[in-house]
């Protein structure tokens, strides 16, 4: 497996809207099993999508199994995701691997309805909520060349400079 290259704001990739995949093929489950290792790299990783590594195509990984006490799926591979239903309203704080020096409050859907295939081809639907529904939103608004800095509440009062360590 081979650790990909994170791409960071301003990169102008981030903004093109991802292509859906339509070969579910060993490639792609390559791609899948790079693109995993580069999330698990980095510390607190949650998710990861694959245009922040330069491939524009509707590929979505997001894992919060690290998170005790909540309700969530483990390790989700999600191709083609579409929201098909959203739920309730929450501020909550984000980060991005494409945004290293910086978190911001981001108002999300509390719970949604998603669809998406797995790496075979398969669909699926999901209810989720909570921590692991906003991983999701936030890792799609990638496929369609968004960042939480183009959500921010207000970028005054939203947008907190991480403590170096
Ligand atoms: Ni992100």
């Amino acid at each position: 497996m081979t650790l990909l290259t994170v791409l960071t704001y301003p990169d102008p990739q981030l903004k093109i809207e991802s292509e859906p995949v339509s070969k579910f093929d060993d490639a792609l489950r390559i791609f899948i099993a790079d693109l995993e290792q580069t999330m698990r790299a980095s510390p607190g990783g949650v998710g990861i999508a694959a245009p922040q590594v330069g491939c524009t195509q509707r590929i979505v990984i997001v894992d919060v199994s690290s998170k005790p006490k909540i309700q969530q799926h483990g390790r989700l591979i999600l191709i083609n995701p579409e929201i098909e239903q959203w739920e309730g309203m929450a501020k909550g704080r984000e980060g991005c691997m494409s945004v290293p020096d910086f978190t911001g409050n981001v108002i999300r859907a509390e719970r949604i309805h998603l669809k998406a295939q797995d790496e075979f081809g398969e669909f699926h639907q999901y209810d989720m909520q909570g921590y692991e529904a906003r991983a999701v939103q936030h890792e799609c608004d990638h496929l369609d060349g968004l960042l939480f800095l183009d959500r921010l509440v207000s970028r005054r009062h939203d947008l907190f400079p991480r403590k170096k360590v």
